[in-house]
């Protein structure tokens, strides 16, 4: 393959959304990927917290094959078998009675959106359809979701946004109960901002937010795009925090790589959805469907992947101690839940990104100056010592070359 070809042709063809690295990915198993070039990489990004059984995982293989030679798309007007089978085991597996599909994180946050809406107005009064988020959130790139979403950078150029969001600070109740008015229908929030730079709130936030919520009989909706699927250690995040929601939206790791997502909501709320409220053409799709209940029966199978999560994720918080311990000018502070890990430094981390890349080792970089860990649930503890290796190397580099000046 020429690959230097092949990035020309990307750059030319393709609406220039991404700022890329000039790497084409070809192949991956487990927790590896391989270029074009045949250079092979380790992947602590997994998609972004998308593939959480890592690659081409045999079980979702076989699912999406088998359903491909099957049936691979019909309309909603019919019942479609996967889809009542994913249904039914997010049903039994979480807070929720129903679902409705849909094809990625932003838009089960538009359905939950309308959901709230809808199931305010008809229930207390028509002007009654007020969200309030969080500032530093991150909730996806369509225009309500991208309104709910509290970072001005994502928004520039696209306003008008959408009437009756507001933003208040994350982790601070009385902030939140005071921009609560009789115009308020829900409180939308990340149980840990992972954009946002990992940020996990107090551990009885969640629990003020829930008993906020009961007093001003508000709907709460919590996203769980990118913390659910066993990301945390935990089937969804909230477990940890001893609540539930009303409203819960999925995407991210529910497909193991297939590009499906998902609002539940309890039965109560979810009545307010009636034939003609919402649809979309490719929710819940056989396809999507077969690979979402291969990868949550993988995942929920002996408790064997949580377990390996947890485990890893201690792991890595040691190691990331150590590191902490060896280069405290570097790095501030490392924080996170399962296996989304955030490291905070005191320089901007894009650099460290690409020198990782170019040692084979695929890391993230969020806002601005945290590293950000998400690798497949699968990961093992060879993984996570080159991981550190390299690390290492790349930070003694930087040391160095500050000591200098
Ligand atoms: C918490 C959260 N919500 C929503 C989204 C948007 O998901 P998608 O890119 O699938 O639309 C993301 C994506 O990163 C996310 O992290």
């Amino acid at each position: 393959m020429d690959v230097k070809k092949l990035i020309e042709e990307s750059n030319l063809y393709l609406m220039s959304t991404y700022n890329r690295f000039p790497v084409v990915l070809r192949k991956g198993r487990g927790m590896k990927v391989w270029g074009s070039d045949g250079k092979e990489y380790l992947d602590f990004i997994a998609g972004i917290a998308v593939n959480i059984l890592g690659h081409c995982h045999p079980k979702v293989v076989i699912a999406l094959q088998k359903q491909a030679q099957r049936l691979i798309h019909v309309s909603n007007f019919y019942h479609i078998e996967p889809q009542i089978k994913l249904a039914k085991l997010l049903a039994e597996h979480t807070f929720a009675d129903r679902v409705f599909f849909c094809n990625s994180g932003t838009e089960a946050n538009e359905a939950a959106i309308k959901l709230a809406r809808k199931y305010s107005k008809e229930n207390f009064n028509p002007g009654r359809f007020e969200i309030i988020s969080a500032k530093n959130s991150f909730h996806g790139r369509t225009l309500a979701s991208l309104t709910a979403t509290g970072q001005e950078k994502f928004q520039k150029g696209f306003e008008p946004l959408v009437p009756g969001f507001k933003h208040v600070a994350f982790d601070d109740i009385p902030a939140l109960k005071k921009a609560i008015t009789k115009n308020t229908c829900a409180i939308l929030l990340e149980p840990i901002q992972a954009e946002g730079g990992v940020k996990v709130p107090d551990g009885n936030y969640l629990k003020g937010v829930r008993k906020v919520c009961d007093e001003y009989n508000l709907l709460l909706i919590l996203d769980e795009v990118q913390t659910g699927m066993g990301r945390t250690g935990r089937f969804f995040a909230h477990e940890h925090f001893g609540i539930t929601p009303d409203i819960m939206t999925v995407a991210k790791g529910l497909g193991g790589g297939a590009p499906i997502g998902a609002l539940l909501a309890t039965n109560k709320v979810a009545a307010a959805f009636q034939p003609g409220s919402h649809a979309a053409t490719f929710g819940g799709n056989p396809l999507v469907c077969a690979a979402a209940i291969a990868t949550i029966e993988t995942l929920l199978e002996d408790g064997f992947i949580l377990d390996q999560c947890n485990r890893m994720s201690a792991y890595m918080e040691e190691k990331f101690r150590y590191l902490k311990e060896k280069f405290p000018d570097l790095i501030k502070e490392v924080r996170g839940l399962g296996l989304l890990i955030g490291m905070e430094l005191n320089i901007e981390c894009e650099g460290i990104v690409k020198s990782a890349l170019d040692m084979g080792v695929l890391i993230n970089c969020t806002a601005g100056k945290v590293l950000r860990f998400m690798p497949p649930l699968i990961v093992q503890k060879k993984d996570i010592d080159y991981l550190i290796t390299i690390l290492e190397r790349i930070l003694v580099k930087i040391m160095r070359e500050q000591e200098k000046k």
